[in-house]
């Protein structure tokens, strides 16, 4: 299904050129191509003009969930269902390591692997959720959602299992089955101290088990005993975040789901689509209205162990007078001249490709195929940050964040400089801003439907590579007019 078709279309900032000259290299075009949300069967790498390589898995229920492309030699390695294959950049496969299917029940906590359990047990497929590069050490963090969602260790060069944590209550991510709904980010301070992990997961349910987002210890040695435990943590104060119960008392199947995340600077990113609390109580989605979702990120510092630089902004797009509200996928890439010169922003800044669908409603079946492509600069996102951060230290507003339960608690204020790179204190955190963010709009697409993206800037130019959910690559660049 997913196979290469070039597109020319040209639009008000953006134009799609299949004539100009470009190093596409097999690593930039397998990436654009992957459709975590579809779930794809098939990838397709461009070698060189009209020659193309593809790769199906051998069986076609195991769809790809993720891909993680090796910068120094391009080799990609693919998480599917039940496997994690690595090919070469000619898609040629090198090695394959089984993660599934086994018995198992999502109601077994702890699993069954660590303690017998009394649910009945059924073969049950390992859906992959996280795809990372370790590249300080050489290996590949594979998480799946089997056993409350364990993850592996696997050597780059040939996937030898060189770990596989599971016996303590950290070692579970989750058991949620569906890809795009966790995201982990790895943060290094350098050779000294040991890389930390921060985890962004859906919970599936059980909050009192999963933090929604945390930050681990990735140690070095795989084997290691400490390996995903908590940054830190005592009796009052840990580096994650849970749901409160009350939240699913309003909504009981509320769950936030984590796109995409980066570091960028000081502060670590996640964006997220999360069902919309409303005002007054609801009646949740399955009697009464339909649940309405919104998109968000979400800023940490990278630092901060105790979580109370934690900040939620509202993210959507308007095109044309149609909204565009739930975040399908993003990508960070440099601005570039000539973009930064319609953004107003450096050359070197960082921004935020999207890609969001029409409206706030995700209707499963009749769902829109409307979506639009949109950038927002990191910079202006953190002006943002910065001044609701100095508005509620002066005691304006409320900390405004519904499903954590401090909506309504009102700012305190406080006689101190925030500047760029503030961390928080523990008052007034974790803090929501309730106006949103607007992304510039660049494409929009009411046919097939827009479902990855990534970007790079070449000859000052920004090159964005679009995926569509009819396996689509759209090639769009900055053009000067901006
Ligand atoms: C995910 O879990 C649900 C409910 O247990 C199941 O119906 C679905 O088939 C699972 N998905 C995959 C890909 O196995
Ligand atoms: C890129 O932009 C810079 C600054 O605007 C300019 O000096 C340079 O010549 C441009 N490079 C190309 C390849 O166009």
């Amino acid at each position: 299904m997913m196979s290469l078709t070039r597109t020319r279309t040209c639009f008000f900032v953006y134009c799609f050129l299949s004539s100009l000259e470009l190093p596409v290299t097999s690593q930039t075009v397998v990436h654009a191509a992957q459709a975590h949300s579809a779930g794809s069967q098939v990838i397709t790498a461009s070698l060189q003009e009209d020659e193309y390589a593809s790769f199906h898995a051998e069986n076609p229920a195991w769809k790809f969930n993720h891909i993680a492309v090796d910068y120094h030699n391009g080799n990609v390695y693919l998480g599917a269902v039940n496997r994690i294959y690595k090919l070469s950049p000619s898609l040629e496969v090198q090695v394959s390591h089984e993660t599934g299917p086994d018995e198992d029940n999502r109601k077994c906590y702890p699993p069954r692997i660590v303690q017998p359990c009394s649910e009945p047990l059924s073969l049950t497929n390992n859906v992959n959720k996280m795809l990372l590069m370790d590249y300080r050490e050489n290996r590949l963090l594979a998480c799946g959602s089997l056993y409350q969602g364990i993850c592996k260790l696997l050597r780059l060069d040939d996937l030898f299992k060189l770990g596989e944590p599971f016996h303590k209550k950290e070692h579970y991510l989750s058991g949620v089955n569906e890809s795009g709904s966790v995201f982990g980010v790895i943060v290094s301070y350098g050779n000294a101290s040991p890389d930390m992990l921060f985890i962004a997961t859906a919970v599936d349910g059980k909050p009192e088990y999963f933090p929604t987002i945390s930050s681990r210890k990735l140690a070095r040695n795989s084997e290691e005993d400490g390996m995903f435990a908590y940054v830190f943590h005592d009796e009052f104060v840990a580096s994650m975040i849970k749901i409160p119960s009350d939240t699913f008392t309003v909504i009981p199947d509320f769950d936030i789901y984590y796109i995409y995340g980066f570091a960028s600077g000081n502060f670590v990113y996640f964006l997220t689509l999360q069902p919309e609390m409303g005002n007054g109580p609801t009646t949740g989605s399955s009697t009464g209205r339909e649940q309405v979702y919104t998109s968000k990120i979400v800023r940490l510092c990278k630092a901060d162990t105790a979580f109370n630089s934690y900040v939620e902004v509202p993210i959507g797009c308007i095109s044309g007078n149609v909204e565009y509200r739930l975040l399908e996928a993003a990508y960070l890439s440099k601005a570039g001249a000539i973009l930064a010169r319609s953004l107003d922003v450096e050359p070197d800044d960082d921004v935020l490709f999207t890609i969001f669908s029409k409206g706030q409603k995700r209707r499963p079946r009749q769902a829109s195929q409307d979506s639009a492509l949109c950038v927002f600069s990191l910079r202006k996102i953190n002006e943002k940050i910065k001044e609701r951060l100095q508005s509620c230290y002066k005691g304006e507003g409320t900390l405004d964040l519904a499903w954590l339960k401090v909506k309504d608690i009102p700012c305190s204020s406080a006689l101190l400089t925030i500047d760029d790179d503030f961390c928080g204190l523990d008052m007034n955190a974790p803090l929501g801003v309730s106006e949103m963010v607007h992304g510039k709009p660049l494409l929009t697409d009411a046919v097939d439907k827009m479902t990855s993206v990534i970007a790079y800037v070449y000859k000052n130019h920004s090159l964005v590579f679009v995926g569509t959910k009819n396996g689509r690559v759209k090639k769009v660049r900055s053009r000067n007019t901006g």
